[in-house]
C-alpha cells in the first residue's frame, strides 16, 4: 500500500502538494511550514545554501526568497525537472545525498525538509556525515521532519499516514536521535523545536570550527 501511494504522490505533484498542504495546516500553513527551519538563523542573503533532497522545489521556493545562492540536490531527474521549471532562481544538481557530487566546505547552510525519514539507517548516517563535509566551518544545518508525538491521541493519525505513504524507514527514523548524532559528528549549538503536538521537529545546529569529526557533544532542548 505505502509503495503505491508514495509512488502516486511522487508521480502526481498536485497529490503530493495537497497532502503536504493539509499536513502543514497543523503549523499554520505550508508557507510557515517551510519558514520554520530558518527562524533566527544569523545568515544574510549572500549565504550559499543547499536544499538537500529538494524534490520539486517545495522548500527551495522559500529559500530563494531569503538567499541569492541556492542549490537544490535530489536523486530524481523528474523532480529536478519540475523544480527547475517552478523555481528557476536556484541551481540544481542530480545526485545522492549519501554521496553528494559537491566539493567540501562550500555551504553556509544545508537544509533538508521532509526527506530524511525515507532513508535507511546506514544511509542516514552517511547523509549526516556528508552534510558535515559540505558545510563550511561555522555553517548551519537545518532539518525538518517527523518526530514521535508527545500526546497519545496523535499516534493513530501518524500511524495511518505512515501506513498509507511511508515505509519502515519512517518508523526507524522516529527512534533516531538526530540531535545527539549531530553532536557526535562535530556539530554544536543544537536547537530542537517541536510542533504539531510533537509530531514535527525542526533541528538547527552549527558545524564547529576547524572541521573534522568527533567531539562537540550536544542535545536537543526539548
Ligand atoms: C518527501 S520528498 C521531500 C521533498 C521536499 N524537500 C519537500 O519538502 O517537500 C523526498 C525527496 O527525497 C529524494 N530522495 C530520496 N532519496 C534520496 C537520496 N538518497 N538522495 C537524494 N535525494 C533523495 C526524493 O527523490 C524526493 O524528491
Amino acid at each position: 500500500m505505502a509503495t503505491i501511494l508514495r509512488s502516486l504522490s511522487y508521480r502526481y505533484q498536485w497529490l503530493y502538494d495537497s497532502i503536504s498542504a493539509v499536513a502543514a495546516l497543523s503549523v499554520g500553513g505550508i508557507g510557515r511550514f517551510h519558514r520554520l527551519p530558518l527562524a533566527d538563523l544569523p545568515l544574510g542573503r549572500e549565504a550559499n545554501v543547499l536544499d538537500l533532497c529538494c524534490g520539486c522545489g517545495q522548500a527551495t521556493q522559500v529559500l530563494v526568497q531569503h538567499f541569492d545562492r541556492v542549490t537544490g540536490l535530489d536523486a530524481s531527474p523528474r523532480s529536478l525537472g519540475r523544480a527547475q521549471a517552478q523555481v528557476p532562481q536556484a541551481h540544481y544538481v542530480q545526485g545522492f545525498a549519501e554521496a553528494m557530487p559537491l566539493e567540501a566546505e562550500q555551504f553556509d547552510l544545508v537544509h533538508s525538509s521532509a526527506a530524511l525519514h525515507e532513508m535507511e539507517p546506514e544511509q542516514l548516517r552517511q547523509i549526516l556525515r556528508e552534510i558535515h563535509r559540505v558545510l563550511k566551518p561555522q555553517g548551519y544545518v537545518t532539518l525538518l521532519d517527523f518526530h514521535p508525538p508527545q500526546t497519545p491521541f496523535l499516534w493513530p493519525g501518524l500511524a495511518l499516514f505512515f501506513w498509507l505513504f511511508e515505509t519502515e524507514t519512517a518508523w526507524q527514523f522516529l527512534e533516531a536521535d538526530l540531535g545527539h548524532r549531530l553532536g557526535d559528528l562535530g556539530f554544536g549549538n543544537c536547537r530542537q523545536r517541536l510542533y504539531a503536538g510533537g509530531s514535527l521537529q525542526v533541528l538547527q545546529a552549527q558545524k564547529q570550527g576547524g572541521g573534522g569529526l568527533g567531539g562537540g557533544g550536544l542535545g536537543g532542548d526539548r
